[in-house]
């Protein structure tokens, strides 16, 4: 192994990298486990003849593929997902779709977060760009099931994902300085290739950190009614159970309180 100078990095050092590199990618697998484990259960949720919302990144994806070997098994259901590429992966996977003018109402949804807040079961969501299509299937369906691993459960949102909102890309500039007079510190969502990211709808995203939110219904609403903006990753009384992958195995969470189930 050389560094950029083409000096022989020392055992000692290379082998500190290895290790550390088999210590990250065990926290990966671990992560991937809980994720997995807990996506597994909301799919065993689904029943015969539901209308099934399907939920966006990595952890959705657990639930999809679930569904697809389900599917497989027998299972009869419609799906209606919350992005293009949850929808790629149902129908190469052959889960049927449908559409909200054939099914205006879901059974369930199933779909991750990007924080889960302890209680309240108050979300915020959309680092993975779907939150717009999120909220129209979560608000849509009979009942919104989260899956998410240990990471996601905080005591108070805000604390670690920034907020993302979702913004037209015409005078995004002035929407991002009327989000900074709310206390937020909006920054333009980029892709990959350096370029703004661009929602399935061709909507931008802003990403805004407000700290701690003490008041995420009334945060909320007063992103909502700022001119400019589509909606915000706030899913403020949607969640109905959370379910949680951890190392001791899986936890549910309702409204009413926490229950332990079996382990991953
Ligand atoms: C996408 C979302 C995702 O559900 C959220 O970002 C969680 O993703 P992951 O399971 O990959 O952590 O809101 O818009």
């Amino acid at each position: 192994m050389r560094n950029k100078g083409g000096r022989r990095k020392t055992n000692a050092v290379a082998s500190v990298h290895r290790n550390r590199y088999v210590e990250v990618m065990a926290q990966e697998t671990d992560r991937d486990a809980q994720k997995r484990a807990a996506a597994e259960a909301a799919a065993a949720l689904v029943e015969d003849g539901m209308v099934v919302g399907l939920g966006t990144g990595s952890t959705a994806w657990f639930a999809i593929e679930a569904l697809i070997r389900r599917v497989r098994e027998g299972l009869r259901i419609l799906a209606i997902p919350t992005s293009e590429r949850s929808g790629a992966q149902a129908r190469a996977g052959g889960i049927p779709l449908t559409s909200f003018a054939e099914h205006p109402r879901l059974d369930i949804d199933i779909d991750g977060a990007d924080e889960v807040e302890l209680g309240s079961l108050h979300l915020i969501k959309g680092l993975g760009g779907a939150l717009l299509r999120e909220k129209i299937v979560a608000a849509a369906a009979d009942r919104l099931v989260i899956v998410a691993d240990s990471k996601k459960l905080v005591t108070r949102l805000g604390g670690t994902a920034p907020l993302p909102v979702e913004v037209v890309p015409f005078g995004w500039e002035t929407t991002a300085e009327r989000l900074r007079r709310l206390g937020a510190d909006p920054v333009l969502r980029k892709g990959g290739d350096g370029q703004p990211f661009h929602t399935d709808g061709g909507n931008l995203i802003l990403d805004c950190r407000f700290g701690p939110i003490t008041d995420p219904a009334g945060l909320d609403l007063a992103i909502r009614q700022t001119i400019g903006v589509v909606e915000s990753g706030l899913f403020v009384g949607m969640a109905d159970t959370v379910i949680v992958g951890g190392d001791a195995g899986i936890v549910r969470y309702s409204r009413v309180g926490a229950t332990a189930t079996g382990t991953p």
